[in-house]
């Protein structure tokens, strides 16, 4: 992260031939949320991103079209705009590469360059691909044919302009190898300085008209246009008044972040890179490669029909969950998954089951017990001091994993510290405690309250819109609504009504047509009535040593004391099953569980990835049978 308290950070600017995506989508996130949350942080933030028009691809899309190139530019544009507008993008630029002052300072790069002699004619023959606009040299072709597109490329013979790129070769492997930060993740960089160990070839930067007429003209030779890639780069200096206003460029300059996909590895850290050093600026302290958005397990294309829409997702479950998920579910560097499934399942057990019972559960007990005024904390007891530690410290320990780009352990640093306030409220139990101690139950409202209110404010960035209405609810001092400082939630004053925030998504599942396609085998009641069930209360529980997921539970059956083995610590602690009622099978086979037995089995009731114990309705002590 920047010392200064400047912060600039990019996005890729995205090909108009195609609307966006789930991919586009989530680059653009990813940059929203560290853009607000280094501007809660109060940092000085630019934020860019755009689009690249240029280019035989777009040349292409318009003439399948029937239209002008730049009339198709501008009928696309708007797609993408509206996307970031509902995805709740906060850009503070949006470049065109069509946009006039851009044109302008590309020509002005092109012609000093030129001038210095960093720039050459050459007659050149090559394997081009259309797809990817770019030659290819023979050993990086595989089996003759282009790694990215898997298709033939064609030879091509023509005079062209380049870039003297192949004296940079020995300068560019010591910067990244003595820059760690520079190109992220350690993979990424491995795999540029594995690319550079061939030799650097110098990089062709014109298209001659009569192939490629949608692009910048050479401003020495006006029978060419340059390369896409070439005009598309500079986007990142242009914006911020390059080669215009020296001032505003200097402030911005060097950028914090350009945040890439691992496809435009090559282009971002070997041909920027070495444009940057022959035009004489600085370079970016990091470029960070994140990986794909996979549909069962395969790179979303078109010709495929796999493409995941953010609209389409949106409309169906609104932007905050859509913003969640993807921050939350992409280890920054790796690949993942996407499917509708997932998406619900990570919904419904952290929004709408951590996260909005808890904020439900607190919210209704104050306004039932305190009518709604948020209560004083009197007493500190050892369960509350733990949150309120916690509280003070683990603010900390997510901002400096965003600052690291964990975003998504961030997310799991903060659900963790929600789980962790709803175990205390099982564990305190203030709808009890309130008809005894009303004070008490205060205390651990108010505990659990301002508990939550951090940790959503630590969540603004991903979540704008529904934690914003939730932080609006909460009273604080100096409506420092989302400071991290704990006690800024204010006793004595009163808390606003609040929506459910994340409803349960139930998806509708033909339950008959199901049971008829399986064709599930059918019991009797006698065959049935061979289980015996009975009620049973938890005496004593605690971990099986050495496990995660097992506790050993001590119950009265009503006539004896049992002991079972279950599976169910990563959802309840052991404390909080004492005095619990359950319901057990009785008449299983002993067995031995990691060496302990177990005497009969718990029901529980399991959906997606939550699990909740079963119980009865009234309490009719140990040992009633259930039928
Ligand atoms: N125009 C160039 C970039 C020029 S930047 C100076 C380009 N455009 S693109 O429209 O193809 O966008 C590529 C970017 O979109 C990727 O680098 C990545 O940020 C994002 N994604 C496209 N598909 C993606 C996935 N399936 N998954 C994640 N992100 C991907 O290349």
């Amino acid at each position: 992260m920047a010392e200064s308290n400047y912060f600039y950070i990019t996005t890729p600017i995205y090909y108009v031939n195609d609307k966006p995506h789930i991919g586009h989508a989530y680059t653009t996130i990813l940059a929203d949320v560290l853009a607000r949350f280094h501007r809660e942080k109060g940092d000085e933030t630019f934020f860019l991103t755009g689009v690249d028009e240029h280019g035989q691809k777009v040349q292409q899309a318009a003439e399948r079209a029937g239209i002008d190139p730049q009339t198709h530019c501008n009928k696309m544009v708007v797609y993408f705009k509206k996307a970031w507008e509902k995805l709740e993008i906060t850009n503070d630029f949006f470049i065109r590469t069509t946009d006039d002052f851009h044109e302008k300072v590309v020509q002005q790069v092109l012609q000093d360059l030129y001038d210095k002699g960093k720039i050459y004619e050459h007659e050149y023959g090559g394997y081009y691909c259309v797809g990817c606009e770019r030659f290819y040299t023979t050993k990086e072709l595989v089996d003759g044919k282009c790694p990215q597109h898997l298709k033939e490329p064609e030879y091509i013979k023509e005079k062209n302009y380049f870039f003297r790129m192949s004296k940079y070769q020995d300068w560019l492997i010591e910067y990244i190898k003595t820059h760690p930060e520079f190109i992220q993740p350690k993979s990424r960089k491995n795999e540029v300085l594995g690319f550079l160990k061939n030799k650097l070839g110098d990089l062709c930067i014109s298209r001659p008209k009569l192939r490629l007429k949608w692009g910048i003209e050479l401003p020495f030779d006006s029978n060419y246009v340059t390369y896409v890639w070439f005009d598309a780069l500079l986007n990142y200096i242009t914006a911020i008044g390059y080669k215009q206003e020296e001032e505003r460029f200097n402030k911005w300059w060097p950028a914090n972040y350009h945040l890439i996909g691992k496809d435009i590895v090559t282009t971002h850290c070997v041909y920027w890179p070495t444009m940057m050093r022959a035009i004489g600026i600085p370079m970016p302290k990091t470029i960070f490669a994140h990986g794909w958005w996979m549909v069962d397990e395969t790179k979303m294309s078109k010709s495929l029909k796999n493409i995941v829409k953010p609209l389409d997702l949106i409309d169906s479950y609104g932007v905050d969950p859509v913003r969640y998920f993807l921050i939350r579910d992409m280890t920054l560097g790796q690949d993942s998954n996407f499917s509708e499934d997932i998406f619900i399942k990570r919904y419904n057990s952290e929004l709408a089951n951590d996260f909005g019972n808890l904020v439900s559960r607190i919210v209704t007990l104050i306004r039932k017990n305190f009518n709604s005024v948020v209560p004083k904390i009197l007493i500190n007891g050892k369960e509350e001091l733990k949150i309120i530690d916690n509280a003070k410290t683990f603010p900390e320990k997510v901002h400096n994993l965003i600052d690291n780009l964990h975003l998504n352990d961030a997310v799991e640093t903060i659900i963790i510290f929600i789980r962790s306030i709803n175990k205390y409220m099982e564990l305190r139990q203030p709808w009890h405690l309130v008809k005894q101690n009303k004070q008490e139950a205060g205390t651990v409202l108010y505990t659990a309250a301002e508990g939550l209110r951090i940790a959503a404010s630590l969540l603004h960035p991903i979540m704008p819109g529904k934690i914003s209405t939730l932080l609006k609810a909460f009273p604080t001092a100096d409506n420092r609504k989302n400071s991290f400082e704990w006690g800024t939630l204010k006793s004595g004053e009163k808390l606003s009504e609040l929506p459910i925030l994340f409803p349960r998504i139930i998806k509708k599942i033909e339950v008959v047509k199901e049971v008829q396609n399986k064709g599930e085998e059918l019991i009797s009641i006698d065959y049935f009535s061979k289980v015996k069930l009975i009620t049973a209360k938890v005496l004593a529980a605690e971990r099986v040593p050495k496990t995660d997921k097992l506790l050993k539970l001590s119950i009265d059956t009503g006539e004896e004391k049992r002991q079972i083995v279950a599976g169910i610590a990563q959802y309840y602690n052991p404390e909080v099953l004492i005095g619990k009622m359950v319901i057990i099978v009785t008449n299983l086979q002993p067995v031995k569980i990691h060496g302990v037995e177990s005497q009969g089995m718990l029901l529980t009731a399991e959906k997606g990835e939550n699990l909740t114990l079963l119980t009865t309705f009234d309490d009719l002590g140990p040992g009633s049978y259930i039928s």
